[in-house]
């Protein structure tokens, strides 16, 4: 099922959704790097060199030397990115829309002097205003296009079979996975540790979901974790920030960036979700450029050991749990639900995982810290499984007294558990393994497999 877009039908215009700034981004990224002045100096100077360093398609270099903003617009560029390349030739904002027009700049000021362009019969496409015509093109904008004719008529059939809505089904949640993410964990698997008395119970309980994960590898894991101050410090603090670029580098946490493979991510997937998420009324951060910490890379350990690269993709999505106010468990488990929804409505038959990560009890701060508390962790692993919907309503208050300051990671793992079947009425899920350990350096590890039943 494609994502609702009422705006396709709007004359004469392009609106900039993910899919236009996944399409578009080194593009706009170039436009940006036009706001020093020194680079608008080396662009000036040799074009071609300066657009070679950047990884823009060969038609989006084409139409930037054409200054054609309509093909510009085409391939993904956004007007206020595309204003730093116009500015750069000394342009207004007027003659840049003008330019887009197919009307001479005289003519243009003259409308806008004149009261500007009616509405009227320009609302949607077909009802003949003056905004209905086909789009202004460059010369060369119209070579390209002849020239790619060949190539275009085989394309546009390759692109009809593989967008048929549902045609090969859906992408489906196949599974949940809970685990805590201890940086010491990483350690003990970077510096070869796991066979030291400390670690074995730890590595035993999860030799099980190992071989679980080979039999159920996914296409996709849609990764749930929070970053802690690695990419997100005191100057921007996203509640939810979904990872949509194609790669993720593990990030330098001050002991130098883990020895793990780089994430791959899943671009037009993450695009897809982050649209849908968005329109069903939850604020997501967008996030084009991610460093990955422990919090995303112990767990992959914990499931995968440690191969020369992750066995599938990853999308990233960051929870804000490290400054009040954090989001309630009751919108984390409505936030799984509205996930899963746009999940299995993405027109591929990918088998996708959810995992929440983080907690159990662990308090790291303060005369407190050291904070264990076995009996609620356990209870929170029953009514995890059990009645998601009541453990929702769970204040924050109660993380925090009952299970430490820093136990109230364990949000997020309502956000993997309400993108389950049975939230949204189907079968309850098979537990297919549940494990606790204390300690983990100053946590309590829990973990959990939930199948979802067919
Ligand atoms: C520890 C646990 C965490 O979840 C974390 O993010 C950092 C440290 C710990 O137990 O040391
Ligand atoms: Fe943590």
């Amino acid at each position: 099922m494609a994502l609702h877009k009422p705006y396709l039908d709007v004359p004469g215009t392009t609106i900039f959704d993910a899919d236009q700034s996944r399409k578009g981004y080194w593009l706009n990224q170039f436009c940006m790097s036009l706001m020093k002045a020194e680079n608008r100096e080396r662009f000036k100077q040799d074009e071609d060199a300066y657009l070679a360093e950047w990884d823009m398609t060969d038609e989006q270099r084409a139409a930037v030397r054409a200054r054609d903003l309509n093909w510009m617009m085409r391939t993904g560029g956004n007007i206020y990115f595309l204003s730093k390349l116009g500015a750069t030739d000394g342009m207004s904002f007027q003659q840049m829309a003008g330019s887009m027009t197919g009307m001479t700049e005289q003519q243009y000021r003259d409308m806008m002097v004149g009261g500007g362009r009616s509405p009227e019969g320009n609302r949607v496409v077909g009802q003949g205003g003056d905004a209905q015509g086909a789009v202004s093109q460059s010369a060369a904008w119209k070579a390209w296009e002849e020239k790619q004719q060949k190539n275009l008529v085989a394309g546009v059939e390759k692109h009809d079979t593989a967008t048929k809505s549902g045609a090969n089904g859906q992408a489906r949640v196949t599974a949940s996975l809970f685990a805590s993410h201890v940086p010491a964990i990483g350690a003990a698997v970077d510096l070869g540790k796991t066979d030291e008395p400390y670690w074995v119970p730890l590595f035993k309980g999860f030799e099980f979901s190992k071989q679980w994960m080979k039999d159920n590898l996914p296409d996709v894991i849609f990764l749930v974790y929070n970053d802690h101050a690695t990419n997100f410090d005191l100057g921007i603090i996203p509640t939810f920030a979904i990872g949509t670029a194609a790669e993720f580098e593990p990030a330098d946490e001050g002991y130098g960036p883990r020895p793990v493979p780089k994430v791959v991510g899943h671009p037009h997937l993450a695009a897809h979700i982050a649209q849908s998420v968005i329109q069903q009324d939850f604020d997501l951060t967008i996030v084009n450029n991610l460093k990955v910490d422990h919090g995303l890379t112990v767990p992959l350990n914990l499931m995968f050991g440690s191969p020369a690269e992750w066995p599938c993709k990853v999308i990233p999505f960051h929870v804000n749990v490290v400054q009040y106010p954090v989001p309630s468990g009751a919108r984390c488990f409505a936030l799984g639900q509205a996930i899963r929804r746009a999940i299995e409505s993405y027109d591929e038959p990918l088998k996708v995982q959810i995992w929440g990560t983080g907690g159990m009890s662990h308090q790291l701060q303060g005369p407190r810290a050291g904070l264990i508390n076995s009996e609620w962790d356990n209870q929170f692993l029953d009514r995890l499984i059990a009645d998601p919907k009541d453990l929702a309503t769970m204040p924050h208050i109660d993380y925090v007294r009952e299970a430490g300051s820093e136990g109230i990671e364990l949000v997020m793992w309502l956000i993997a558990r309400g993108a389950m079947a049975d939230v949204a009425g189907g079968k309850a899920p098979k537990v297919a393994h549940r494990f606790f350990h204390v300690p983990a350096s100053n946590t309590a590890v829990g973990h959990l497999i939930l199948e979802n039943q067919e």
